[in-house]
């Protein structure tokens, strides 16, 4: 059979694009085309769907058109055709409940039209709530417009193990770069010292197994949850998982790596404790790192952690901040260094 190559739109979150790049360099030809997208050129689409720094792939086509309508020709029609059924091809197969449209001007009477082509061609109807996202928006060039499919139902983003809704849990695909830059490998012994419903931890096991993986949490219901996350993720590796406040908690030191997501705002905590906390963990985790430890601390209490990181806690050097942006909300991502 004939492959059918894609030109896709890899959608990624602010912060996520450089990691997301690398990893899809296996796959074919990528390039960042803006902070919150790749496009990348492959015929394979199972493998597109293990990327796990992207939040959605879509395919399709840029053409040569002045407006939405000249989308509707057969030429254009046939091709988007032949890109769908390679979407239909994929091993396991994806099931598509209802086509949405997303476009500026998707009430005008030419994006229904073009929503009604693209139902036809698929053989998915329309749907306002449909879990085919078709995207028509200009092209990067002028004169071009540009008609797009998600290639699966739910986001790439949206983990099949996240089973609880755990308030507060970390976007995975931000988790999986904030892995990239602490460089977790084989050899390291790596802390969540706030597991919550165990992020981190478990999207580690789909990289490499470190030689060593613990997850403290003050809170028994988030160990519940990353448990059963852990469980319904089926990968190899051991992580153990404790129940209480890290602070005092009896643990082995000589961890590598060490990543917390404490408290922000007023969830789980008030500001002046998260302050408190954000002094105490440095602390801690000064206690229990090896020599040249790394340590991620991924925090939306930005004011706070410059004020606490002004003091010099526990001989941790700042080596980068590295900000993400999600949906109004702006995490950053401190990485100490020991020493
Ligand atoms: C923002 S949530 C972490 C979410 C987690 N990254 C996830 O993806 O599910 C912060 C967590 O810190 C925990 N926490 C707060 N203070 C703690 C302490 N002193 N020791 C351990 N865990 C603590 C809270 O119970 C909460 O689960």
């Amino acid at each position: 059979m004939t492959r059918i190559t894609h030109d896709l739109v890899l959608e990624v979150l602010e912060g996520c694009a450089d990691s997301a790049l690398q990893e899809a360099r296996p796959l074919g030809l990528v390039r960042t085309v803006g902070p919150t997208e790749l496009a990348l050129v492959t015929d394979d689409l199972d493998a597109v769907r293990g990327l796990r720094r992207v939040v959605s792939a879509f395919t399709g086509l840029t053409v040569p058109a002045r407006r939405p309508r000249e989308l509707l020709e057969t030429s254009v029609q046939q091709r988007l055709g032949e890109l769908w059924a390679d979407v239909e091809r994929q091993r396991p197969r994806q099931r598509f409940q209802g086509l949405r449209l997303e476009a500026a001007g998707s009430d005008t009477p030419e994006m229904r039209r073009v929503a009604e082509a693209l139902a036809e061609r698929t053989g998915v109807s329309t749907d306002p709530e449909g879990d085919l996202v078709a995207r028509v928006r200009r092209g990067g060039a002028p004169g071009t417009w540009q008609v797009m499919l998600r290639t699966t139902p739910r986001p790439l983003a949206t983990r099949a193990w996240r089973t609880v809704n755990y308030p507060g849990a970390v976007n995975a695909t931000i988790a999986a770069t904030v892995l990239d830059l602490l460089q977790v490998g084989a050899e390291d012994s790596v802390l969540d010292m706030t597991c919550g419903s165990g992020t981190f931890l478990i999207e580690q096991l789909h990289d490499v197994a470190p030689a060593r993986a613990v997850g403290t949490d003050l809170e028994p219901a988030a160990i519940d949850a990353a448990r059963l996350h852990q469980r319904a993720a089926r990968r190899r590796g051991r992580i153990d998982w404790l129940i209480g406040d890290v602070r005092e908690l009896e643990i082995e030191p000589g961890f590598t790596r060490m990543v917390t997501n404490p408290p922000w705002g007023t969830l789980h905590g008030e500001h002046a404790e998260n302050e408190q906390l954000l002094a105490d963990l440095l602390r801690r985790g000064a206690e229990l790192a090896a020599p040249r430890a790394r340590m991620g601390v991924l925090t939306h209490e930005i004011t706070r952690m410059h004020r606490v990181l002004a003091a010099r806690p526990a001989g941790w050097r700042l080596r980068e901040e590295h900000r993400f942006f999600q949906k109004g909300h702006h995490p950053r991502l401190f990485l100490l260094e020991r020493g």
